[in-house]
């Protein structure tokens, strides 16, 4: 394969190798990396199902190349919870914030949900006490064709309410 070297962080782990130059990050982390969390759905930066942090910032994985990650780090939905890859997880393993939309009843047919946890982070990280309409505007560039949006809020709230009384520290 004609490639370019790249090295990167993802997920706490160091990756090299070549990449084709046109490689989207998403197809890259679910073909190349096995972290197939990173969900795809319109592949032209509408949904958000395949919201990752690089640097932890979210970014749209759909709208950037794979080389582009070269010397910078990545987290998907696989870093948030305690698990290595391929292991069973209970939900006391969860990341907080993963377990406030397990309670919350923040997801049905998941699809949407692992975007919308990273972008959650990331939010919470910047703003720990929003209010809903900071946290509707903080997911309003996520498509759920399920859940109404309502529990989604909601879980996002409650995971905001357990970061501050747990002293679950940074999200
Ligand atoms: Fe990237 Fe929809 S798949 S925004
Ligand atoms: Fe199904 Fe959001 S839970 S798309």
């Amino acid at each position: 394969m004609s490639g370019i070297r790249i090295s990167a962080r993802i997920n706490g782990e160091q990756w090299a190798g070549q990449v084709e130059p046109r490689l989207l990050l998403s197809d890259f982390l679910r073909s190349e990396v096995g972290l197939t969390g990173t969900h795809v759905g319109c592949e032209h930066g509408v949904c958000g199902a395949c919201t990752v942090l690089l640097d932890r910032e979210p970014v749209r994985a759909c709208l950037m190349f794979a080389v582009q990650i070269d010397g910078h780090e990545v987290t998907t939905v696989e870093g948030l919870a305690a698990a290595m890859p391929g292991e069973a997880i209970s939900v006391e393993q969860l990341h907080p914030i993963q377990r406030a939309f397990h309670e919350a009843h923040a997801l049905q047919c998941g699809f949407c949900t692992p975007g919308i946890l990273m972008t959650a982070q990331a939010f919470l990280r910047e703003n720990p006490a929003p209010s809903r309409d900071e946290i509707r505007e903080a997911v309003s560039g996520h498509l759920c064709r399920c859940t109404g949006y309502h529990n989604i809020v909601e879980g996002v709230a409650l995971a905001a309410e357990r970061l501050a009384a747990d002293g679950e520290g940074e999200p």
